[in-house]
C-alpha cells in the first residue's frame, strides 16, 4: 500500500474536528446564564425590565417608587418568578410571561446577586 491514503485520513480528521468544534461552539460568544433561569437572557431581560418594571423599581432596579431596590438583594430565581406570577402588594401580577418573563427573571437575578 502506498501513501495515497494519507490525504484521506487528514481530510477525515479535518471534517471530524470541524463538526466537533461546531458542536462545542467554542467560537461563539455564549449568552450569560444564571442558575435557575433556564432559557432566560440577561440582555433581553434588561430591555423587558426597563419597559415593564423600571417605572416602579427604578432604572436598573436601583429602587424607585413604590418598587423597592432589587440590586444586591440576593433574590433567587424562584422568588422573582413567584413575585411576577402572583404579584406583591401594589405590584400587579402577570406583567410578563413566557420568554420575556424568563429573560426578566434572568436579569433581576443577575442584578440581585450581591
Ligand atoms: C406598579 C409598580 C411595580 C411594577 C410595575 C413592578 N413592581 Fe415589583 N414590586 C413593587 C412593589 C411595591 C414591591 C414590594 C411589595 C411588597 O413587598 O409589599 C415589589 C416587589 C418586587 C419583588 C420582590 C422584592 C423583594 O426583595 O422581595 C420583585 C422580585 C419584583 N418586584 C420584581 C419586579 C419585576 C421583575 C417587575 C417587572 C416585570 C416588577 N417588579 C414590576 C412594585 C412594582
Amino acid at each position: 500500500m502506498g501513501r495515497g491514503w494519507r490525504p484521506l485520513v487528514v481530510g477525515a480528521i479535518v471534517v471530524i474536528a470541524t463538526f466537533v468544534l461546531a458542536r462545542l461552539t467554542v467560537f461563539e460568544p455564549s449568552a450569560p446564564t444564571v442558575a435557575g433561569t433556564a432559557g432566560g437572557d440577561v440582555y433581553r431581560g434588561q430591555v423587558v425590565f426597563e419597559r415593564e418594571c423600571s417605572s416602579c423599581h427604578g432604572q436598573g432596579g436601583e429602587g424607585g417608587s413604590p418598587g423597592p431596590r432589587l440590586i444586591d438583594t440576593g433574590l433567587a430565581a424562584a422568588e422573582v418568578i413567584a413575585t411576577i406570577e402572583q404579584g406583591r402588594g401594589v405590584m400587579p401580577r402577570g406583567l410578563t410571561s413566557g420568554q420575556e418573563q424568563a429573560d426578566a427573571v434572568a436579569y433581576v437575578v443577575s442584578i440581585s446577586r450581591p
